[in-house]
């Protein structure tokens, strides 16, 4: 499939005699697909059962008939007033207790049964109107689910929904008291709808009671996609699909993407580097006008794998955004950059958010391709360079990366809610394993915590998975290359409490976990005759197997049996190469060091280099297979 353009388009915020120029000027610049609707709630439905499709179809017609081919949104974001007056109770509640009121978006709760069925009601209209319209080419379910913090809502509905789950997976409140381990501060329930949500507790909820929680939580975002994927699958045989947004980790994205066909993300690398990045002041300041050279690459990676190999950039980054706490104007080239760059990792699409500035309301100060007098924004130029260049580029065909991760969103739900010290972020672990393979030149390809077969792959890194599956575990089993597990794999049950034979529970290898410690930035752990240190969690293990690296007091750090390695802390940008570079030469991959903001991305026919600064790269062509 040949790499494409896309833009956002809002109809509804432009006079109709706009419509026919913008359509031919996205056309001029190598445009093909168009996103609407996402947000038209209001304009398509002003009242209840009061149905406006007039404006919408002549939007349809006029963005078809020049030749684009157009994504539909269902606006499931932003219902109305009218919806919120009819359902004053379909308000999400914060963990703070207050409800969140009208007036942006996002604003309805998952476990809102007669919401779900009127956002499912607003869909099926819509795919009776467009399902079969020949410029419908794809569909948009709803907009970020989880974005803005809208995942968790402590509401009555969610109450009474979590109660229900509760009493369909555990059967009887003895067992659940037994699972959770109730009995500790006299928590014990003698029926399910004893048993609140866990938020304003007076210090912390048990651990279980939180995570069985992001479970349920989980499980509504999946039941709120899937009930309009049921009532378009019926209406329409184009693609379905969503878009996600970068870093929001508390729902599963791998079961919401189960029931999809593309799996699509929203890149926005300059407001991620500010608002979503741990990184020091240092990095962001070398990199503010250009993003942190790895962020964008792990979301195409991760969103590949959520789209079991089809994924788009739905929305990409054009110029300054409005909403993080520095909002700076990307260096020339590097829109242009982001979008080869998300080609380079498979995207099919990529669309700019959004066509032109908007002049009112809350974005008025996020760019677009076009400002707000109609001229052309800088990017608008690099989206038409972008578009020469994918004239040259046939297909851009992926291949399974040699070296892969598990990323898994229980393990981000269970060590934010158990981090046992202030720094152990579950993102960050494995984005930090991520950027230490890319810095020597890796391809990666990242695996949800439930795969089966690793394939013929070398090496699997398996960091942090809070508790093990069966399909993991046969994986495991039955992989040839080699395997990292650790810091922290292992060490819970499924029920978040510690294996009584002590984590991490390989049993192929000796090892036991005997004591855990967390670190302050200050104290770190030094490793004998090797560069760099563990630091902010390690482990106090013993084995009787082979320690490769010990610790300068002379405690096992690294250890091996077999092709299998255990990590007894956190690496440090240093540790983490040495360690790295050790089990990449053990499976003779090719390593190349790359410098500053250098980087390679692989696929089958090609070789992407990507500078994020400016380095000397001597390019050789990559051989034919
Ligand atoms: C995204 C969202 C868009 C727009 C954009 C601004 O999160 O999907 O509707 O708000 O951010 O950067």
């Amino acid at each position: 499939m040949k790499p494409e353009l896309g833009t956002c388009y809002y109809p509804e915020h432009w006079s109709q005699d706009m419509w026919q120029r913008d359509a031919e000027r996205m056309i001029e610049v190598g445009i093909s697909w168009v996103r609407i609707g996402e947000f038209a709630w209001s304009r398509i439905e002003p009242q209840e059962g009061k149905l406006e499709w007039e404006w919408l179809d002549k939007a349809v017609q006029t963005l078809g008939e020049v030749g684009l081919k157009i994504v539909m949104g269902t606006p499931s974001a932003t219902p109305p007033i009218w919806m919120v007056k009819k359902y004053p109770d379909m308000l999400a509640v914060g963990k703070d207790g207050h409800v969140k009121q009208f007036g942006s978006r996002r604003h309805y709760c998952f476990s809102h049964f007669e919401y779900r069925r009127e956002a499912v009601r607003m869909a099926t209209l819509m795919g009776e109107r467009y399902g079969h319209n020949t410029h419908v080419a794809a569909w948009q379910i709803d907009n970020e689910y989880g974005c803005h913090n809208t995942t968790l809502s402590y509401s009555p509905h969610a109450q009474m929904g979590f109660q229900d789950w509760l009493a369909q997976k555990y059967q009887s409140p003895q067992a659940l008291n037994r699972a959770w381990g109730n009995v500790f501060w006299s928590m014990e329930v003698s029926s399910f709808d004893e048993i609140g949500l866990p938020n304003l507790t007076v210090c912390e909820p048990n651990p279980i009671h939180e995570l069985e929680f992001f479970r349920y939580t989980s499980d509504q975002v999946v039941a709120f996609n899937l009930a309009q994927v049921k009532a378009l699958r019926t209406l329409t045989d184009r693609p379905l699909i969503h878009n996600y947004m970068g870093r929001i980790l508390d729902f599963d994205h791998y079961k919401v993407g189960d029931d999809l066909d593309i799996a699509s993300w929203d890149s926005y690398p300059l407001g991620f580097l500010e608002d979503r990045s741990e990184k020091d002041e240092a990095f962001k300041h070398t990199y503010s006008t250009k993003g942190d050279p790895d962020f964008q690459a792990f979301h195409h990676d991760l969103y590949r794998s959520v789209g079991k190999g089809r994924w788009w950039v739905m929305e990409q980054q054009p110029g300054p955004v409005n909403w993080a706490p520095y909002n700076p104007a990307p260096a020339e080239g590097m829109v242009k950059l982001w979008t080869l760059e998300a080609i380079a990792h498979g995207a099919e699409v990529v669309s700019y958010f959004r066509w032109r500035q908007a002049h009112f309301a809350q974005e008025q100060m996020h760019s677009g391709l076009l400002r707000v007098d109609d001229k052309a924004a800088p990017a608008l130029h690099e989206a038409e360079e972008v578009h020469k260049i994918l004239t040259d580029l046939d297909t851009n065909e992926q291949q399974q990366s040699d070296v892969a991760i598990i990323f898994d969103y229980e393990s981000a739900w269970a060590w934010h809610i158990q981090r046992q010290g202030k720094d152990f972020d579950y993102f960050n672990l494995i984005y930090d394993f991520y950027c230490g393979l890319r810095k020597l030149g890796q391809s990666i390809d990242i695996l949800p915590p439930n795969t089966e077969n690793f394939g013929d792959r070398k090496l699997v890194l398996i960091p942090a998975l809070f508790a093990w599956n069966n399909e993991i575990k046969t994986a495991m089993k039955n992989f040839n290359g080699t395997l990292l597990i650790g810091p922290r794999s292992g060490s819970k049950t499924k029920d978040f409490a510690i294996p009584s034979k002590l984590p991490p529970e390989i049993d192929y290898m000796d090892i036991t976990v005997e004591r855990v410690e967390t670190l302050r930035p200050s104290s770190t752990v030094g490793l004998k005759n090797y560069n760099g240190t563990l630091m902010r969690w390690f482990e106090h293990i013993t084995t009787l197997n082979e320690v490769v690296i010990e610790t300068t007091a002379g405690a096992p750090a690294l250890i091996k049996k077999g092709k299998t390695y255990y990590l007894a802390g956190w690496p440090d940008e240093m540790a983490m190469q040495n360690v790295l570079k050790l089990l990449l030469e053990g499976e003779n991959l090719s390593i190349q060091k790359l410098k500053g903001g250098l980087r390679l991305r692989e696929s089958k026919h090609h070789k992407f280099w990507i500078d994020y600064d400016t380095c000397q790269v001597k390019i050789e062509p990559k051989e034919k297979p």
